[in-house]
């Protein structure tokens, strides 16, 4: 007994040692410099991990900074690089904001994927008083495009080109593109864009995949279609704002059915709310918030079950519950994120890295 547990011990120490020995090895993928491992999201996540950034957070809050820095290896602006924000004036730009996120972006090895090029539905003013010939409006909509893919040339990995282009039913979603120039405006979108910077990924963004089959088979007809006359786009953006009542079947089908396109997938403003129209004051109870993490691993799963070279991220819209959409001023509120309030991990953080490292 005593000679098995003399080697009992002598294998546990030198075990011990071979695992301290690796840790200090440069193979070891997630170990720091002092043999630390990093168990932050971008590190054990084998796809990238973003979240939708708001530029007064990120101008002025360190914990908020420090966060993205240290969790996250891509990241969406929120707002600030939309046609309203970047263009206000028909001969007038703002980059301020939006250069200020890729700046810091490009500081902290983030990577920047911009969020919208045309969007139907928030356009300035002198967007949707503009009175002109077909032409005129395919005039503007490429030197808008154009002038913005440039800009951001050699900084900007990605684009979502066109968002939100259909209704839940399938149809075309009404608004001054498809009045003014018709229903090729997406795919003029997609021309001007690559015109613009040969190497920029080119991704439709759209919600709803995994629960309207009519707007699903819209987004599969239009890269089949794309794909049959050569117009270029590289990915699709499945923005999955869910809940957690959606069966995971509903979503594992979505993704599975665009990843089947071959383009790059893109869960691109990924949350999964849980409060059901509760008044403010409602806080979760674990139950819930199990649910929720319940519901980001099986997502996660999912997502790691389509082919490794078609994960071109998943990013969550916003960072914690705090800065979440769903609690700005006249909006229902919600917990939809891996960061409560506070900052600090949810039961999701926790299930989205063990899903994402195949333990869960
Ligand atoms: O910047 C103005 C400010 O000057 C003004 O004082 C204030 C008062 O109205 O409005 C500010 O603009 C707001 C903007 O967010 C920046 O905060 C707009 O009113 C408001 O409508 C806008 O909401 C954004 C919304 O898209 C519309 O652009 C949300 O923050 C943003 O989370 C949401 O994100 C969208 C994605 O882009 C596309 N997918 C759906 C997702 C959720 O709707």
């Amino acid at each position: 007994m005593m000679i098995f547990f003399k080697y009992k011990t002598f294998s546990i120490i030198s075990v011990s040692f071979f695992c301290l020995a690796i840790s200090n090895c440069s193979f070891v993928s997630n170990a720091n410099s002092i043999g630390q491992v990093d168990t932050t999201l971008k590190a054990i996540a084998p796809f990238p991990v973003g979240g939708a950034v708001k530029i007064n957070l990120l101008r002025n809050d360190r914990l908020y900074r420090n966060l993205l820095i240290k969790e996250y290896n891509s990241l969406t602006a929120e707002n600030a690089m939309k046609f309203v924000a970047l263009h206000p004036g028909k001969d007038s730009y703002r980059w301020e904001d939006a250069d200020y996120i890729v700046n810091f972006a490009l500081d902290n090895n983030i990577r920047v994927h911009g969020h919208t090029l045309i969007w139907p539905r928030v356009n300035p003013p002198w967007v949707t008083t503009f009175k002109g010939s077909r032409n005129d409006w395919k005039r503007m909509l490429k030197t808008h495009i154009q002038t913005v893919v440039k800009h951001f040339k050699g900084k900007v990995k990605s684009w979502d080109v066109v968002n939100e282009a259909f209704e839940d039913n399938g149809t075309y979603k009404d608004n001054v593109w498809l009045r003014n120039i018709g229903k090729d405006y997406i795919e003029l979108c997609f021309k001007y864009a690559r015109e613009a910077d040969p190497n920029v990924l080119l991704f439709y963004n759209d919600y709803g995949h995994e629960y309207s089959t009519k707007k699903l088979q819209a987004v599969l007809n239009l890269v089949k279609d794309f794909k049959s006359r050569n117009i270029p786009i590289d990915g699709l953006g499945l923005q999955m704002h869910t809940v957690v009542r959606v069966t995971d079947l509903k979503i594992k089908n979505a993704i599975n059915a665009v990843a089947s396109t071959g383009l790059l997938i893109h869960l691109s403003e990924l949350e999964v709310a849980i409060n059901y129209q509760q008044p403010k004051s409602f806080i979760p109870d674990k139950t819930l918030l199990d649910r929720q993490a319940s519901k980001y691993a099986s997502i996660v799963k999912a997502y790691l079950s389509i082919p490794k070279k078609q994960q071109y991220g998943i990013t969550t819209w916003n960072v914690g519950d705090k800065d979440s959409w769903k609690n700005s001023k006249g909006r229902n509120h919600d917990h939809p994120l891996l960061f409560d309030y506070q900052y600090q991990p949810k039961p999701a953080y926790k299930a989205f890295k063990l899903a994402a490292e195949g333990k869960q």
